[in-house]
């Protein structure tokens, strides 16, 4: 080929005219947006984000419905059952003879309660002991032994009846609701599930419960005495725990009544679910904590 002509090439071949298809003959699919009943790609993404976002909002929603409904379920049915006499609880109480540190100060009594329901059915722990139990001295290191064991004893000597409470301790854990157990190494309370533990009052000392252990109405009766309901409402017929103590209990019953919740200062709230703190900023923003 001479240099000067141009090059045309064979149609089809290298090098040769374009012979494929061209925009001007290109003709588009359907994209079927104007048919309600065809499910596009776009259309199905916007009904998945939809359902998903139902989904979440459930998650969210349905459960704070659920403790909003459980509220009034805290208050439970609940009858007064006598678990014994006064003199199985009351043991161990001042005056002490000869106190000593290995005196025994105090008493934990694990028992079971049938309520008028299953679910009012639950293991309990009778505590005759200390009010507060902080006030027991403990050995400072490199204390002479004869010096601690005098001031034990001076200590321990001036206790009387009224240093004392009763209360009924129930074992369900206040984090998820596992049954503690005593642990009389450490005179306190042991769960099993996530370590949650309490002090011999049931007040948290470590762990996630957010609250300490709930409590069991209890109170000392005589049963010679006849009171009508207006007065045992009115609490009319609690023999008065120092007088009960100081004649050892003769006669007398203990009769165990309604669950209650406390806070850490011990003050009495009604009934919570585990998990639920009574008092504090956390309680009002309950169940988001
Ligand atoms: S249930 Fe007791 S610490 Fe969690």
């Amino acid at each position: 080929m001479a240099e000067d002509e141009p090059d045309v090439g064979v149609p089809g071949t290298r090098g040769g005219p374009y012979t494929g298809p061209r925009a001007a003959d290109y003709t588009p699919e359907p994209d079927h947006s104007d048919d309600p009943g065809y499910m596009t790609r776009t259309r199905f993404l916007s009904n998945a984000a939809i359902a998903g976002g139902g989904v979440l909002t459930a998650a969210i929603v349905v459960p704070v419905v659920g403790f909003a409904v459980s509220t009034p379920l805290h208050s439970e049915e609940f009858r007064w059952v006598d678990i014994g006499p006064a003199g199985d609880y009351l043991k161990n109480a001042p005056p002490y003879p000869k106190p000593a540190p290995s005196t025994k100060i105090g008493e934990v009594t694990s028992l079971a309660v049938s309520g008028p329901s299953a679910d009012a059915d639950r293991r309990i722990f009778v505590v005759y002991g200390l009010k507060d139990p902080s006030t027991r001295p403990v050995p400072t290191p490199g204390e002479d032994s004869a010096v601690y064991e005098a001031a034990f004893a001076k200590w321990a000597s001036a206790l009387s009846a009224s240093d004392f409470d009763l209360v009924a301790i129930w074992n369900r854990c206040a984090h998820l609701g596992c049954p503690v157990a005593y642990s009389p190494g450490s005179s306190g309370y042991v769960c099993p599930c996530h370590g949650g533990a309490y002090d011999s009052r049931g007040l948290v000392i470590g762990g996630p419960p957010p609250r300490p252990l709930d409590r069991v109405d209890i109170k000392v009766v005589d049963p010679r005495k006849s009171f009508t309901p207006e007065q045992i409402a009115k609490g009319d017929d609690r023999v008065p725990l120092a007088v009960a103590a100081k004649s050892g209990g003769a006669g007398l019953r203990v009769l165990v009544g309604k669950p209650y919740s406390i806070d850490q200062q011990q003050q009495a709230f009604e009934l919570h679910s585990p998990g639920e703190p009574v008092s504090g900023a956390l309680s009002h923003l309950y169940p988001f904590t």
